[in-house]
């Protein structure tokens, strides 16, 4: 009796101990164990950062795939936006991380790209999404940004153009124009975009595409500054030559958070008119 107490109590303490020192002996903690209920925080301010691409036992989206989006954004989101058993929908999945993300925090979920990369995401250009009008609770997007990144040879990639050519802005509109026709109104969308500084030339894609997307009548809920993270310039060489040449690497992206209006404007009221700056001189 005495014997099964004293190692009863044993046993609690090495429980205890596990991952703290024992002793001097570390006992690590088991790895299933570490990430079991790993969530990332609910962010309360309009600066996001988090260290890792993923979270949890799962990998959401596939880490080595380059322009990958960091899961803890879509998971702010869904919480936020949708509720359990809601329709998200990503026009432009890539590696999978919104379907990943979606499927464990029991959301349905819809991933379309012009070349998956996941084995639950359908082939599909985005520019015309094959859903029915005002049928999705929340559409999350991270297009790209310009052609800096090869993401395939398909011809339909808007990867290829150059984000200072007008074009980039006019093609991710209509993609644009799909997502306010499958959301439901009062629905919202996030859409992840970074600015360029290419060959001595800032363009500020972030600023472009909120402009557009008033333009499409969507409605700003607000604008997140998320912190860049394991990119590839986030070298010795490159912090070396953005000082030696007096440039800067880019530091943030943009979350520009739009909802579609509750109630529809007539379509002539809808697009927002461009300011003329020239008024103002
Ligand atoms: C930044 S990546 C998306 C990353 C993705 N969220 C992930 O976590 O893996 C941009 C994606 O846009 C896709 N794309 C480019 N043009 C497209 C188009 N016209 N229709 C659908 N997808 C397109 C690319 O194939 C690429 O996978």
């Amino acid at each position: 009796m005495v014997k099964n107490q004293k190692s009863d109590k044993k046993a609690k303490q090495t429980k205890l101990n596990i991952g703290v020192k024992a002793g001097k002996k570390k006992i690590p903690v088991p790895p299933n164990l570490r990430k079991q209920d790993e969530k990332p925080p609910l962010v309360t301010t309009t600066l996001w950062d988090y260290p890792k691409q993923s979270y949890g036992i799962s990998p959401k989206g596939n880490n080595k795939f380059q322009g990958v989006t960091p899961a803890f954004i879509i998971w702010n989101m869904v919480q936020r936006y949708t509720k359990p058993g809601d329709l998200v929908v990503d026009p432009m999945a890539g590696s999978g991380t919104t379907v990943d993300v979606c499927e464990e925090e029991n959301r349905k979920v819809i991933g379309y790209d012009i070349n998956p990369q996941h084995p639950k995401i359908k082939k599909n250009d985005a520019r015309k999404i094959p859903l029915k009008d005002k049928s999705v609770d929340m559409v999350f997007i991270d297009s790209p940004y310009g052609d800096n990144v090869k993401y395939s040879d398909e011809p339909g990639d808007i990867g290829k153009i150059s984000a200072e050519d007008e074009k980039f802005y006019n093609e991710l509109g209509k993609v644009a124009e799909e997502i306010y026709r499958i959301l439901k109104p009062g629905k919202v969308v996030g859409w992840l975009i970074g600015d360029q500084w290419v060959k001595k030339k800032f363009t500020p894609v972030g600023f472009k595409i909120y402009e557009m997307l008033e333009s499409k009548g969507l409605e700003p809920v607000d604008l997140v500054c998320i912190a860049r993270r394991g990119q590839s310039s986030n070298t010795g060489i490159w912090h070396y030559r953005a000082r030696k040449f007096n440039f800067y690497l880019r530091g943030f992206k943009y979350l520009h958070i739009f909802r579609k209006p509750e109630s529809e404007k007539p379509k002539r009221q809808q697009a927002r008119k461009k300011v003329k700056w020239a008024k103002y001189k």
